[in-house]
This record gives structure tokens, C-alpha cells and sequence, in this order.
């Protein structure tokens, strides 16, 4: 494996010294590149994200065309689900379909744990193909999706704007709730384990709709499981908590053993800074100031950079690209960062 001849990512999740703070956008791979627009029409959702050569092309496509200093695999958080059991169809303009959701404890029951790591080999196969294929340009990230992320779409069976199906489930059966998160929560970390051991050189954590959930329920069906997965993973790799919307608890994940927080736009950069001391903050870049214009991205971005300072300080999105970005507009973004202060 080829040293990496750029570590600016890595060096601000270690809290080390650096001219400018790295940057990377959530969903970067796929969307609003018109590449990746090629390839949907060709191949299936889950064959792109099944077949290693694919998977590898997608992930490189915005190292090559936007220029960031991070690569994320291409896959998606519902190869989990997948890999236990569960039947996912990904319908073209709607998103994600589990028609067997998730209510009783037989549905837990039948959820097989064993081999699911094994079974997701296909992620690893694509991790070390674009190691390779990368050949040291920039770090490589892996990722799962949070356990409670990760309930809502079993027990929902479907995106959602409240998530009431997946949340009264918890609420009324929350010992089938914590089988079902722990469940998941192991064979993420064997999953997790596995794309480090295959070139991986961060894990991040999607907690898309813990945002969702008040303080005290947060504390009982998404941190356990989040640290878990953090304290399982950090003697491998550098490890990231992205818990959206979680703002009332940055204090507690700041007391967790990841290295960075990811934050969404509705947080200040001078509270979460208070609220995290010692951990490398990322984000939070509202995705909708993308579809603005180059001019004012670029004072934007620069305006970010001075909230949160470039010490431990990883420039991103508040959360994944909006299809409808313009590609120049996305350039222009990561362009700032990297002319930072212009
Ligand atoms: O970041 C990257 O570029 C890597 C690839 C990636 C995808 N999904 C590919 C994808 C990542 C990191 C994800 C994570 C993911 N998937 C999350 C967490 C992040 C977030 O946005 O909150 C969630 C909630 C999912 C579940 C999911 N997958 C949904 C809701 C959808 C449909 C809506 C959408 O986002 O487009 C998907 C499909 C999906 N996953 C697409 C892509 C590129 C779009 C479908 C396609 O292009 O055919």
C-alpha cells in the first residue's frame, strides 16, 4: 500500500497542526455528477454498489472531476439490512423499500448476524480496489449507518418525514427495540472491522434521523449504540459520529472515543466548539448554498472557516449533496477550502 501524499484529513482528526483544513462533501459520489448519471442508466442501484469495478469508478469520480481531500466508498447504509436478512428495493424517484418490516420478536429472531460481514465481502473487494486505484492521493473513508438510522428504515419499511412507525416502536416495545439495535450494532462493527482491514482509513457513522428524538430518548436508543461502535473501532482508525439534528447531545458524544463530530447547519460553530472540547469538528455547510453562484459560495465558505477555525477542523457539508447542485458550484466549495483565507 502507497503512503498517502496527502494526510490533511487524517492530520485534523488527530488534532495535528495544518495550513488549511481539508474538506469533502457528504454523497459526493453519485447524484449531480452527470459521470455517475451514465452509470445509473446502464446498471441498477444495488449492482453498482455490488460490483467492486463500479463502486470504485463512482467513489473516484469526484476525486478526479471536484478535487477533495477525502475519497468516501460508494455503497449505502441499507447493505446492512440487506446483509441480515432483510429484503431492500431501491424505486427509482422514491428511494428505499423494505416490504418485511421489522414488529415482532420472531422478525428479530430470524435477522442472521453470523456471516453478515462476511456477506458484505463485496464492500471490502471495492475498498481495496480503490486503495489501489488511488494509489495514495487521498484517504479512503468507510462507513455504516448508525443503528437507530438503521431500525427506522427496517421497522418503517420506507423513508419518512417522522419516522412515527419506527419511533412507536420503540416507545412501545423498546426490549424488542434494543435486541433490534444490538443486532445491528454487531454486525456493523464486524462490517466496520472489515473495511479497515481492507485499506479504509476512517470509519463515519450516519445517524441521518436521530435528530428526530428528544434528549432522553437519544440517550437510550442511540448512544449506547453509537459508542459501542466508536470504542470497537478506534484502535483501528479514526472514527466520526454524524448524529443530524443531535445537537442537544455534543456534550455527551464529545465524552465518547471518536475523534470527529459531524454537525448540520443549524449549529453554531461557536456553541458546538464549546459543547466538544478536544474533538475535531466537521460540517456544516448548508447543502442548499450550493445553488447559489461561485461568488458567494467561495465568501461562505470563507466566513465557515473563520467560525470554527482551522485547527481540528474538517470543511464539509451539514449533510449529503443535493442533486440539483450545479458541478461548478460543488468545485467552487471545495476550491474555497483549499485557497483558504481568499
Ligand atoms: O457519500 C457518498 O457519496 C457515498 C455513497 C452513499 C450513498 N448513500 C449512495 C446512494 C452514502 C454515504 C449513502 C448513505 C445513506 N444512504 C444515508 C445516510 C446519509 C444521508 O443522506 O442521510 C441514508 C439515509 C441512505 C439511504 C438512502 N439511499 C436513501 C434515503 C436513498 C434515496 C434518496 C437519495 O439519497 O438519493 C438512497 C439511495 C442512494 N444511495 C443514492 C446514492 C447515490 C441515490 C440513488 C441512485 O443514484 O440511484
Amino acid at each position: 500500500m502507497s503512503e498517502l501524499k496527502n494526510d490533511l484529513f487524517l492530520k485534523a482528526l488527530r488534532g495535528e497542526q495544518v495550513q488549511r483544513p481539508p474538506v469533502w462533501m457528504m454523497r459526493q459520489a453519485g447524484r449531480y455528477l452527470p459521470e455517475y448519471l451514465k452509470l445509473k442508466a446502464k446498471y441498477d442501484f444495488f449492482t453498482r454498489c455490488e460490483t467492486p469495478e463500479l463502486a470504485c469508478e463512482i467513489t473516484l469520480q469526484p476525486i478526479d472531476i471536484i478535487g477533495p481531500d477525502a475519497a468516501i466508498i460508494f455503497s449505502d447504509i441499507l447493505v446492512i439490512p440487506q446483509a441480515l436478512g432483510v429484503k431492500v428495493l431501491m424505486e427509482e424517484g422514491r428511494g428505499p423499500l423494505l416490504p418485511d418490516t421489522i414488529s415482532t420478536q420472531a422478525d428479530i429472531d430470524k435477522l442472521q448476524v453470523e456471516g453478515a460481514a462476511e456477506r458484505l465481502d463485496y464492500v471490502c473487494k471495492a475498498i481495496s480496489l480503490c486503495k489501489q486505484e488511488l494509489n495514495g492521493r487521498v484517504p479512503l473513508i468507510g462507513f455504516a449507518g448508525a443503528p437507530f438510522t438503521i431500525l427506522c428504515y427496517m421497522v418503517e419499511g420506507k423513508g419518512s418525514k417522522t419516522f412515527d412507525k419506527a419511533k412507536q416502536f420503540c416507545f412501545t416495545e423498546p426490549a424488542l427495540a434494543a435486541q433490534l439495535l444490538q443486532k445491528i450494532t454487531t454486525a456493523t462493527i464486524e462490517y466496520l472491522k472489515a473495511q479497515v482491514k481492507a485499506g479504509a482509513d476512517c470509519v463515519q457513522i450516519f445517524d441521518s434521523w436521530s435528530g428526530m428524538l428528544a434528549p432522553a430518548d437519544f440517550d437510550a436508543y442511540s448512544l449506547p449504540y453509537l459508542k459501542q461502535i466508536s470504542d470497537a473501532l478506534i484502535s483501528m482508525c479514526p472514527v466520526i459520529l454524524f448524529p443530524k439534528g443531535s445537537w442537544y447531545a455534543l456534550q455527551q458524544l464529545s465524552e465518547t472515543s471518536c475523534s470527529g463530530i459531524g454537525i448540520d447547519w443549524t449549529v453554531p460553530a461557536i456553541y458546538a466548539r464549546e459543547q466538544t472540547p478536544g474533538k475535531t469538528l466537521q460540517g456544516n455547510f448548508d447543502p442548499a448554498k450550493l445553488l447559489t453562484d461561485p461568488q458567494t459560495i467561495t465568501k461562505e465558505v470563507n466566513k465557515m472557516i473563520d467560525a470554527f477555525g482551522v485547527h481540528r477542523y474538517i470543511a464539509n457539508l451539514g449533510h449529503g449533496i443535493l442533486p440539483n447542485v450545479p458541478v461548478d458550484n460543488a468545485k467552487a466549495f471545495v476550491d474555497a477550502v483549499k485557497n483558504y483565507p481568499n
